[in-house]
């Protein structure tokens, strides 16, 4: 061990890996990019140092860019390897070297230096400037590949035998030593550098050379130096124009060796998140075994808390799908070891965030702009999913009982409740119990064939899911992407049918008239006008139909063609036109027109020039923190999601719709300009999609100015907002032509991400005045009388419901209604009063007329209960020992309402409340009981009161005579 850099902590070791290339070999530094690659689709987090500059290494970088302008660089890169190519998550625990997060210490060469320097530099850092005892240094080099027609990376190979002895340069495999990033991508042969660790090393029977790449604990990959060569495409490796170098060290790793310790774990970059697990859980301090299931679990903790805070930094969060789908299960990993294993009792999780914020972010500034979000996201997330483990322990105490758990169940704990089958399993043995792992098995096959099966439906409709040999088999035929440059025009363009999706495959001979009449087929051109649903906007209607001037006259060819475009996809560059046939037929090689549906098309302009409206008025309303999350623009609508963390208030509402309708009324002309990515993504202000991965170059759609002078100068844009986006999609030329906007809807749709629906042009207008009606006519209803106004209210309340109206309306006719329900509330307290009154009034009169012996009488007091209580009451007061029943008809419902009460000498004589009270109501459709002094009943036909009144007579002279 290195007893010079013992002392050196992880941000020392980070700082002079950094300087080393960058004063000494003049590496230009590069912050690392976030976990999220926002710009790379074929990506789920950021996997390598190399994410960021893989345009520079494809030649694909704008020429005009800061990075086109890079030869060498030097940097520190987040990476998270959980989930894709790379993925180390199920070892992360159970070792003492592998993680979810960490950091890759990186030099770059940009087609300027290879090889020699790379591992000159390399040898020299390791030996000299940290002064590593060469004697445990492996290098591995590339040894070729036969089936790819790889020769061997002899050249590397000799370069290492300049510093190390032959039997200490060893040959590797594709596996080992050809790095490449996932499935497409930058990659090349690799040449990495081991060290082993061992502390009898020198003079243990097993040699170093033999534990190389053979997953020992002790002998591990320290530095990694890829050459970078190819393009890996499907099926093919293509060389690349230039040579580059990609190296990348495990931060982690490297501390672990110069801070002389034999686990990641235990170096200055873990300790301190040990430290607070152990304050928050209350659990016996780590004490750094490889199989104490605690120790496990605070490695599990510590590795899964940084890849969630970095995580969550970056703009990911868990949710169901994808990369949000992995947080969640990392979260939930840590979540089960601190409770299961460190005795943690409630959410314990969120504590530690500071920690890592105050650990990592002096170098990673980003972790201290917002980590009371991320503190906030995860607890909210913990405390989710400790519902659902409460729920799902008992749910697992239920199915224990039968002695074994079944495979059902074992499903529904993982399905429902989220409990991966191992966990299951752990939980059962610890009861003794076996799970019906192979049923359960089963039943996960099961629920994935229905979810593959799920959807299938017509041709047309199968493209949007189209088969990615759909589009080789384009490719083979030759067909190219279409060139759709001419979307932005309105007027109709001719094209020629170059490939026909035939509900399989795109066939060159396929004549769409084969289709049965009510299908949609596929229909590829060579160009269009027809806009392909993108970035939210909705696809293009429209015609087609083949123009019969190109049509040859060969006898075996039908009719031309004609059919409605029902909607435009694009599936890698192709535009697809899903047509419903109308008559004749479409064949490959048929010159079409093109005929968009245009006014839908104005339709949908007015709702997206409306959306970049809408979102920079929100953000004006709900400060700069707002993000845009996701939206439709369809014809008849706009659908805006955002982050915010509560729901609008009026106020909000209707100030974001002011600030819309302001740019409306100020007629501000609309601008579109194609720009180079990298110096688009410099403009000031300017809103892109978190996750959106842009083209190079990008199309910026600015509202007020034209971009290049909201470049040059800001406040050229006199409207005092600034609007500017990257868009594709198809816009207004003026802001007036949206004529009117009106925001209908505000509802939650996540934890933290709100959605508007709003309208423009015809359909706000129209809204727009139904809500005034309804504020006029809710106004005006404050003149009705109380049982006019009964009537209004409820007509007022249906009317809101069914009704889209502007929110603002909404709220002020909502707020009239309930002035007026209050109204009503006093209206009906009053008359209720009144009955009371007026029934207590009838049994005081009853009361002075009636003799001795039972009284049985009809009492005013409609459906109200408690008068009829109250008249009982006031008989009683005057009758002390008379059985009395009193009845009351409720006509509005239909309804007769008995009580009875007998006193002990009639209830000894055989009148008992409860009998009496049945026989009544059985005489008028109803039924009743209840004790002997007292009861209650009803009976459903209000006419044959005279019945039940003659029953219940003659039920007590039959009883007390
Ligand atoms: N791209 C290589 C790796 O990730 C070297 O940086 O290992």
């Amino acid at each position: 061990m290195p007893a010079a850099s013992a002392t050196l902590t992880s941000a020392e070791i980070r700082r002079q890996f950094i300087d080393f290339f960058r004063e000494k070999h003049g590496h230009a530094f590069v912050p690392s990019s976030p976990v999220v690659p926002h710009d790379d689709p074929t990506l789920l987090f950021t996997n390598a140092g190399m994410n960021q500059f893989k345009p520079l290494f494809l030649g694909q970088v704008d020429p005009g860019s800061r990075m086109a302008s890079l030869s060498r660089a030097v940097n520190s890169q987040k990476c998270i390897r959980a989930g894709g190519k790379h993925n180390d998550l199920e070892d992360v625990g159970k070792d003492l070297y592998h993680h979810t997060f960490f950091e890759m210490l990186g030099n770059w060469s940009f087609g300027d230096y290879f090889k020699a320097e790379a591992i000159d530099w390399a040898w020299t850092l390791f030996t000299e400037v940290w002064g590593l005892d060469s004697e445990r240094l492996y290098a591995t080099y590339f040894g070729g590949d036969e089936r790819e027609g790889l020769a061997p990376d002899n050249e590397a190979r000799d370069l290492w035998r300049r510093y190390l002895p032959e039997e200490r340069v060893l040959p590797g495999s594709m596996k080992d030593n050809f790095w490449e990033m996932g499935d497409t991508g930058p990659c090349g042969p690799c040449s990495e550098v081991h060290y082993d660790g061992r502390p009898d090393a020198g003079i243990s029977a097993t040699k170093g050379r033999d534990l190389v790449n053979a997953d020992d604990p002790d002998v591990i990959e320290l530095w990694n130096l890829v050459f970078i060569q190819f393009d890996r495409q499907p099926g093919a490796l293509k060389p690349l124009p230039a040579k580059h170098v990609d190296t990348g060290m495990g931060l982690e790793r490297i501390c672990r060796v110069l801070q002389g310790k034999n686990s990641n774990y235990d170096t200055d970059l873990f300790t301190p998140l040990f430290d607070k697990i152990q304050q928050v859980t209350g659990a016996p301090a780590y004490s750094g075994r490889l199989e104490l299931p605690a120790d496990i679990a605070y490695r599990v903790i510590a590795d899964h808390i940084r890849t969630l805070t970095f995580a969550i930094t970056d703009g990911a969060e868990p949710s169901n799908e994808g990369r949000g789908y992995v947080l969640r299960r990392i979260l939930r990993r840590a979540v089960r070891h601190g409770r299961q294993t460190l005795g943690a009792s409630g959410p314990f999780l969120a504590e530690i965030v500071p920690v890592v914020i105050r650990e990592m972010g002096e170098f990673f500034p980003e972790l201290k702009k917002n980590p009371q979000r991320v503190a906030d996201i995860i607890r909210s997330e913990e405390e989710a999913f400790g519902r659902t483990i409460d729920r799902g322990i008992e749910h697992f105490d239920a199915a224990s009982k039968a002695g074994a758990i079944p495979a059902d169940a074992a499903f529904q704990l993982h399905d429902t409740y989220g409990f991966p089958i191992d966990l299951t399993q752990v939980m059962a043995e610890e009861r003794g119990l076996t799970v019906d792992v192979a049923g359960f098995q089963r039943l996960m096959e099961e629920a994935r064939e229905r979810s593959r099966a799920g959807g299938g439906k017509g041709a047309g409709d199968a493209v949007a899911t189209l088969p990615t040999d759909a589009v080789a088999s384009l490719q083979k035929l030759g067909v190219k992407p279409t060139d759709d440059s001419a979307k932005f025009d309105p007027r109709p363009t001719l094209g020629t049918v170059r490939a026909i999706w035939n509900g399989r495959d795109f066939d060159e001979n396929a004549v769409a008239s084969r289709m049965k009449p009510t299908d949609r087929v596929a229909i590829i051109l060579d160009k269009t006008n027809c806009y392909a649903e993108m970035g939210g906007q909705v696809g293009d209607t429209g015609r087609m139909r083949v123009t019969k001037e190109t049509r040859s006259s060969a006898s075996n060819i039908g009719d031309p063609g004609d059919g409605v475009i029902e909607d435009t996809q694009i599936v890698a560059g192709f535009v697809l036109h899903l047509v419903r046939l109308k008559k004749g037929e479409f064949r490959v090689g048929d010159s079409v027109e093109c005929r968009v549906d245009d006014p839908r098309r104005q339709a949908i302009a007015r709702n997206h020039t409306a959306t970049h409206l809408l979102n920079l008025a929100l953000r004006d309303t709900l400060g700069g923190t707002v993000d845009q999350k996701g939206s439709l623009v369809a014809p008849d609508r706009l659908r805006f999601d955002f982050t915010a963390d509560h729901a609008l208030t009026p106020d909000e509402v209707a100030a974001s719709q002011t600030i819309v309708r302001d740019a409306i009324q100020r007629a501000l002309p609309v601008f579109a300009e194609v720009q180079p990515l990298e110096s688009a993504r410099q403009i000031n202000g300017l809103r892109a999609v978190f996750g959106e991965a842009y083209p190079d170059p990008v199309r910026v759609v600015s509202i007020g100015a034209p971009v290049a002078d909201l470049i040059a100068d800001p406040a050229s844009d006199k409207w005092g907002r600034l609007s500017i986006e990257f868009c594709g999609g198809t816009h207004l030329v003026s802001t007036a032509d949206a004529r009117a906007f009106a925001i209908t809807e505000e509802e939650a749709v996540a934890r933290g991400v709100r959605r508007i629906v709003a309208l423009t042009g015809q359909a706000a207008e129209d809204a727009i005045d139904l809500g005034d009606r309804l504020v006029e006519r809710a106004q005006k209803a404050a003149g009705l009388d109380d049982s006019a106004l009964d009537a209004e209210v409820g007509a007022l309340l249906t009317e809101l419901e069914r009704s889209t109206v502007p929110l603002t309306e909404r709220a002020r006719v909502r707020e009239a209604i309930e002035a007026l329900q209050e109204r009503l509330k006093k209206v009906r307290k009053a008359s209720a009063k009144a009955g009371r009154e007026q029934a207590v009034e009838a049994a005081r009169a009853l009361a002075a007329a009636a003799g001795a012996g039972a009284i049985v009488s009809e009492i005013p007091a409609g459906g109200d209960r408690q008068a009829l209580l109250a008249a009982m009451d006031a008989v009683r007061s005057k009758h002390e020992a008379a059985p009395i029943m009193l009845l009351s008809r409720d006509d509005d419902e239909g309804k007769v309402l008995i009580v009875a009460s007998c006193p002990e000498p009639s209830i000894k004589a055989g009148l008992k409340a409860g009998d009496w009270v049945r026989t009544a109501a059985e005489a008028c459709g109803g039924k009743g009981g209840g004790r002997p002094d007292s009861a209650q009943g009803g009976g459903t036909d209000p006419g044959r009161m005279p019945e039940a009144i003659r029953a219940a007579e003659a039920f007590a002279s039959e009883k007390a005579g």
